[in-house]
């Protein structure tokens, strides 16, 4: 058999898609491309984590689902722990909704532009993906959403609000508008909801029992590198799921990480506020360059324009030794970047080197 036999065994849908590949350069003081938290556990709590993590028998499964952590996140949430399925990172409880949801044919909706991920779980399970445009100002359609959703009996929609990439966000009365009109799931994607004043779409589970709420430990809680995320929905709708689940996703040092952050509201709430403030602060000085247009946010990064050609921006703020994300993949975003709240010096750092290139690129 030739190696093309072997390949020609990989369904298409497979051998269709990209990888998800992110750029990481060397040289790079200044990370501010991937909407993670600049701000690491404190030291203490790492020492403590590692000294509690020698008393674990290695050699031992964990349970099926983190028990601890279940309840934990649960309380954090207000509801009861059978409402929550924790996952190895949201990203991995995603293929849950294809395995669970999607047959071949079936009608997905999704607004652009999205999160890249959900369109290739969509395609992976063949379903029949409408995608939905922004409005100019690359706020959602919601109007076009309620439509789509409608017109084509969407078996799953997904919005993922504060939005990435554009940082817009839904109000909580449009998505109950969105899911009042669906005939099938409505998946809400609140991985950035911690920056944002709008209520978690967790509210409207009692009378929209179609709706699945997915949440991670990646961006507010600072544990991108942990991989902990969780989904919450309805009780027999957790049951079902589960079915479709692989035991042990989550490792016991996983558990005992997130465990030790949900103890400390006020460590996790100052840096939220942190986050927020540096967020502002970027978007503000942004606005004072020449030429610069900043698209308002509600989450913890900012898209933005310059008359520079976003690639060549790109490259030179990476010679900076400063990463910034190049949007240009999306058809609606060519020409933008985003940028991460970082720390003060990161920002500073950032904005520099910003302004150095542009001026030069002036002359
Ligand atoms: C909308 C959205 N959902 C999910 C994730 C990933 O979350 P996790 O790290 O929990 O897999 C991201 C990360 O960038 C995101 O932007």
């Amino acid at each position: 058999m030739s190696i093309d036999d072997v390949l020609s065994l990989i369904r298409p849908a497979v051998r269709n898609q990209g990888e998800y590949v992110v750029d990481h350069p060397s040289g790079i003081d200044v990370k501010l491309n991937q909407n993670e938290s600049p701000f690491d556990l404190p030291d203490e709590i790492k020492e403590e984590l590692l000294d509690a993590f020698g008393q674990v028998d290695f050699n031992r499964y964990p349970s099926e689902q983190p028990q601890e952590l279940r309840r934990a996140l649960a309380e954090h949430e207000g509801v009861s722990p059978e409402h929550l399925i924790v996952g190895n990172g949201s990203n991995e409880i995603t293929y849950t909704f294809g395995l669970a949801f999607l047959d071949p044919g079936d009608p997905v909706v999704l607004p652009r532009p999205m999160f890249s991920l959900y369109e290739k779980v969509a395609h992976l399970q063949e379903a029949d993906l409408t995608e939905v445009p922004p409005r100019d100002d690359l706020r959602f359609d919601t109007d076009g959403l309620v439509r789509a959703v409608r017109e084509t009996e969407a078996t799953m929609t997904v919005l993922a609000t504060p939005n990435n990439p554009t940082g817009r966000a839904l109000r909580i009365d449009e998505i109950e508008r969105i899911a009042a009109a669906s005939p099938g799931m409505v998946v809400v994607d609140e991985a950035y909801v911690e920056f944002n004043d709008e209520p978690s779409a967790r509210t409207l589970l009692d009378d929209y029992p179609n709706i699945i709420v997915l949440r991670t430990l990646s961006k507010a809680f600072g544990l991108a590198g942990i991989r902990i995320g969780y989904l919450v929905a309805r009780p027999p709708v957790v049951t079902e799921l589960m079915k479709s689940r692989l035991p042990f996703m989550v490792g016991r040092f996983a558990e005992q990480t997130a465990l030790s952050v949900l103890r400390r509201p006020t460590l996790l709430d100052e840096r939220v506020r942190q986050m927020q403030v540096s967020i502002t602060e970027v978007a503000e000085a942004l606005k004072t360059i020449d030429g610069v247009e900043v698209v308002p946010t509600q989450a913890n990064f900012v898209i933005f324009t310059t008359p520079m050609d976003a690639d060549r921006l790109q490259d030179h703020l990476t010679d900076h030794g400063v990463l910034v994300r190049n949007m240009g993949g999306y058809p609606e975003l060519e020409g933008y970047l985003r940028v991460s709240a970082g720390t003060r010096a990161e920002n500073k750092a950032f904005l520099t080197a910003l302004e150095q290139t542009l001026s030069a690129h002036d002359q």
